[in-house]
């Protein structure tokens, strides 16, 4: 049985017309989803294995508010596999069976003082400095996919507009993608803020790529978990985007719930 096959026979009635990416520090949020199905990647063939620690590996599907919802607990990033395109599968099984919205999250670095550790930041755009792109190697034409707006402005504004209810800060930004898995020069920072980028990370661009490839609309948020590299006297650590990312994680979690809730992505 394909992956979709398989979500659709466990989801039964259950028809989620949205998935959220959980990153860094929303992983609790599947805990709150009511009447869960969860299934292991590793029940669904293609998915990858992910295991990057704070990272656990599996579909959450259920309600909130009363909405159906699908969260995906874990991704696999490029630098896990030196394959930019490792989540095209598991993009592939929701689009087959009929989500037509993703929503992403991530911990990131931000490279603005005004945006601090703890904050949340809707991604406005992105710059893809990986060097990479999932659709290496795609042969149909299909992989020409513009990009010119690539951020959904409807799922925008309704992420926006659920931080103005929930009277949570939202910051607005462009999000730079590298490779990982090592952390940024203080020097490569510099260049980053020079090409005009708010935050950096390690995931999501290829993920907004395949979307948009499979005809998905696309909303994203960072959680900020530190000012990047050069910007305070401290080294950077994994151990330190585990530990801060629950803090702006409480904080977009409040968001996309209430969002969900209200029926405001759909
Ligand atoms: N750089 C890249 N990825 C990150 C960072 C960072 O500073 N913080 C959390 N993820």
């Amino acid at each position: 049985m394909s992956a979709a096959d398989i979500l659709k026979s466990k989801l039964g009635s259950l028809k989620p017309y949205v998935a959220i990416v959980l990153g860094s520090g929303l992983g609790p949020l599947a805990d709150e989803v009511s009447n869960p199905v969860r299934i292991p990647y590793a029940d669904l063939p293609g998915f990858p294995p992910s295991g990057v620690s704070g990272h656990a590996g599996e579909v959450v599907a259920g309600e909130f508010g009363g909405r159906p919802v699908l969260l995906l607990a874990g991704r696999a990033h490029y630098y896990e596999h030196g394959d930019a395109g490792v989540m095209r599968p598991v993009l592939e099984a929701l689009a087959a069976i009929g989500i037509d919205r993703l929503i992403l999250t991530n911990a990131a670095g931000s490279l603005r003082e005004d945006i601090p550790p703890g904050s949340v930041m809707l991604i406005t755009d992105h710059i893809n400095f990986s060097g990479s792109n999932p659709l290496f190697g795609e042969p149909s034409e299909r992989r020409f996919v513009g990009l010119t707006e690539a951020y959904d402005a409807r799922l925008r504004a309704a992420i926006e507009a659920s931080a103005e209810a929930t009277g949570t800060p939202l910051a607005k930004g462009v999000y730079m993608w590298f490779s990982g898995p090592s952390f940024e020069t203080p020097a490569e920072i510099r260049m980053a803020r020079v090409m005009g980028a708010d935050a950096v990370g390690m995931s999501t661009v290829p993920e907004v790529i395949l979307a948009r490839f499979l005809g998905l609309r696309v909303a994203a948020c960072s959680v900020v978990t530190n000012l990047a590299a050069g910007m305070t006297g401290s080294e950077l650590s994994h151990q330190e985007t585990k530990d801060m990312a629950p803090i702006g994680g409480a904080r977009l979690a409040a968001i996309l719930k209430h969002a969900l809730g209200e029926g405001l992505l759909s």
